[in-house]
């Protein structure tokens, strides 16, 4: 799939069909979290795979009842260990590149998924101590999303996008940019 279209058409996907995933899909979309960039190259990311219909009610409930997400064939859980980043970036490494890292690998998830035919979503709203408790995380690892993935079973409307000129100065902060865009960018 070529790399526009998966950016423009991917969707958050909150309703899936009942039908497994299969494990070589899962690892595949882990292997393209692996290959996102990383402060460093340091790689603190670390991944569960959860498939379990106890646990992923329970995940459910931890992401105060959002219920849809234990809908899902799997749950990957992501994680960040913040060790070595915090020890060769200090403060800033530890507050922004840890979080930063987390995300890229996630959007890298999620655009996978999409080209797999699978259907995602980015699930950050959730207690923290509850997921630590549920999947027996060690305290010193932080826990960044849930990401349910399965196969689709709804096709969203795409969500508005606020326009490119509201978002984007030229020069300086503050100074308005004045392009000729594209019809399809409007
Ligand atoms: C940091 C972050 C956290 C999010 N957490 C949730 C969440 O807890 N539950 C949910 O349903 N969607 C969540 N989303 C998905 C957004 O609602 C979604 O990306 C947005 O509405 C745009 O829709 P789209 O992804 O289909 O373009 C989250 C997205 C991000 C980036």
């Amino acid at each position: 799939m070529d790399v526009f279209e998966a950016i423009f058409n991917r969707r958050s996907i909150r309703k899936f069909i009942d039908k497994p995933v299969e494990e070589d899909k899962v690892a595949r979309v882990l292997d393209a979290a692996r290959w996102a960039p990383s402060i460093g190259n340091l790689q603190e990311w670390q991944f569960i795979i959860v498939r379990d219909p106890g646990r992923k009610l329970q995940l459910a409930e931890a992401a105060l009842g959002q219920y849809w997400i234990a809908q899902s064939s799997v749950i990957i859980v992501v994680l960040t260990k913040n060790d070595r980043v915090t020890r060769a970036y200090g403060k800033r490494g530890e507050e922004l590149y840890v979080k930063q890292d987390a995300a890229a690998a996630i959007q890298n998830m999620l655009l996978a998924a999409h080209a797999l035919g699978l259907g995602a979503c980015w699930v950050s709203v959730f207690e923290e101590p509850a997921v630590e408790r549920i999947l027996k995380i060690p305290s010193q690892i932080d826990v960044h999303a849930l990401i349910p993935i399965g196969y689709p079973a709804e096709k969203p409307i795409p969500p508005h996008r606020i326009g490119l000129e509201f978002m984007t100065f030229f020069e300086e902060y503050g100074k308005r940019w004045v392009k000729h865009l594209p019809g399809t960018l409007r």
